[in-house]
């Protein structure tokens, strides 16, 4: 029979951002026991997303839940099932919403139930993989994507029967080289294909890409790059994936590969919302300094939320990253409590590890980019921007040096360009 229940606060998605979000009402002075549900299609606990990509594939042995349950990463309590029940909080998990009347503060499940929030909803739904479904292909078996624990789960078990054996890995950001790390260290023979010059060219300057790239190519891994596109998936036969066929000057190859990891950039999950009338922006969902949309009592965190960045002049944006997930939640918590939080203000901050290398980045890389150092010991590019330093990206920092990057990236001091690359050899200051 199908139910409605009614909570004062109702958290939708069972991610990074919802996990931090029930951290934030679980706290003393959060929300009584009770009056917190949260919704969420996968079949597990909220968890630290990032562990997927890591520790998950490769430590020995490898992570798995409960061992990464937020808020493991964020230095509190590790959130299993007793906690939330010790904490009053009810999860429905396994549950995906099919309908959200955000006006009504409602949502619909697959099986018809709702759930109805007096108060507050806070939406966290994140971001789906992209698929790269209409490639010819794309629903051969071995092909794999990474976003939820299950596809942890499947590409784990997939790269395990792929030791000594050819792996491709579609994409040159953060899943391509975490993931293309992850194969070799499980003994794949691994081939990176993506269309940029050189990998994470979001960020990467290419002085910094190269020396990652020889990391890369020091393990065997092969990069197929620079206008190489990805233009079908090939079948074997039996309908499991053998390898890629790909396109450079409208010349065609292949590269061989069991097993195919894409990893080209994520989608916010915002369909739910689209005839909501809610006020959207960069692909998400618009929301004041208190992470509140357009909709009286509804509020986006993570990924999807699309908000004023103060550091940045109050521009709209997006980020998929998990100090924003975790800030933002708390963020949205504190306001849906009522206790008129000061305007979100959040720094960037982008950061992976690879093979033993750790990198860190806060703030912009816009403007001009000047590199110090040749990672032995390390390296730090700063990003020059009218007359000032506004972005700072180093090789394994200490956490003295992390505190300096971070001062920075908020300070944003005035640096003389001029003056700097009197100092440093021109050769190291490139015009992005
Ligand atoms: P998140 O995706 O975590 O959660 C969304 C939740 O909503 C999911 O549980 C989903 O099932 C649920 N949901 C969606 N639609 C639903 C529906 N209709 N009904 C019910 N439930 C629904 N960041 C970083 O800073 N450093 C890093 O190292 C990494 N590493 C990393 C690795 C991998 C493999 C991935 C996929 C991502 C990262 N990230 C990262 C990014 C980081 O994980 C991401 O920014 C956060 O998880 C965002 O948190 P959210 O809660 O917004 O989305
Ligand atoms: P991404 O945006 O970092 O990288 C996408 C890459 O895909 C591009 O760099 C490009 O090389 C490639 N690409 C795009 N279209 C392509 C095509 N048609 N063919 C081949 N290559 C193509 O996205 P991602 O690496 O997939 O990551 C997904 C999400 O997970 C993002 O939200 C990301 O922030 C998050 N994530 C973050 C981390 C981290 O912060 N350390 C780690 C893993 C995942």
């Amino acid at each position: 029979a199908m139910a409605t229940s009614t909570f004062k606060y109702v958290v939708l998605g069972g991610g990074n951002a919802a996990g931090y979000a029930a951290r934030a009402f679980a706290a003393e002075d959060g929300a009584p026991p009770g009056s917190v549900c949260m919704v969420s299609r996968e079949e597990v606990l909220p968890y630290e997303r990032p562990a997927l990509s890591k520790a998950f594939l490769f430590a020995d042995p490898p992570a798995r839940l409960p061992g990464f349950h937020t808020s493991v990463g964020g230095g509190g309590d590790r959130q299993d099932a007793a906690w939330y029940e010790s904490k009053g909080i009810a999860v429905k998990l396994g549950t995906e919403v099919t309908a959200v009347d955000v006006a009504a503060k409602k949502l619909t499940t697959a099986t018809g139930d709702t759930v109805v929030a007096t108060d507050a909803l806070i939406l966290a739904t994140g971001c789906e993989a992209i698929k790269l479904a209409r490639t010819p292909g794309a629903d051969l078996k071995g092909i794999h994507t990474l976003r939820e624990y299950a596809d942890g789960l499947e590409l784990y078990d997939g790269l395990k029967t792929c030791a000594g054996k050819k792996v491709v890995v579609v994409g040159g950001g953060y899943i391509g080289m975490e993931v293309a790390a992850a194969a070799v260290l499980m003994n794949c023979d691994v081939t990176m294909l993506f269309p940029e010059s050189s990998v994470m060219p979001r960020l990467f300057t290419p002085e910094i890409a190269a020396h990652y790239e020889s990391a890369y190519k020091a393990k065997g891994v092969k990069l197929l790059n620079d206008g190489r596109l990805c233009e079908a998936f090939l079948d074997d036969g039996s309908g499991a994936v053998k390898g890629v066929m790909f396109c450079k000057d409208h010349v065609k190859d292949e590269v061989d590969g069991q097993l195919v990891v894409v990893g080209v950039g994520a989608r916010p999950n915002v369909g739910l919302f689209k005839e909501q009338g809610l006020k959207t922006a960069e692909g998400g969902l618009v929301v004041d300094g208190s992470m509140a949309t357009s909709a009286a009592g509804v509020y986006a965190v993570g990924d999807i939320a699309a908000f004023p960045l103060l550091l940045d002049g109050g521009a709209l944006t997006r980020s998929e990253h998990v100090a924003h997930a975790r800030a933002s939640a708390a963020q949205a918590v504190a306001a849906a409590l009522g206790k008129c939080p000061a305007p979100y203000d959040y720094t960037p901050f982008f950061y992976s590890r690879v093979f033993g290398l750790s990198w860190k980045f806060y703030g912009f890389n816009r403007g001009t980019s000047v590199t110090v150092g040749d990672f032995a010991p390390t390296l730090a590019t700063v990003w020059i921007d009218g007359g000032k330093a506004v972005g700072v990206f180093m090789e394994s920092p200490s956490d003295e040096q992390t505190a300096v990057m971070q001062t920075m990236a908020r300070a944003q001091p005035a640096v003389e360009l001029g003056a700097l690359q009197k100092l440093v050899p021109s050769k190291d200051a490139a015009a992005l």
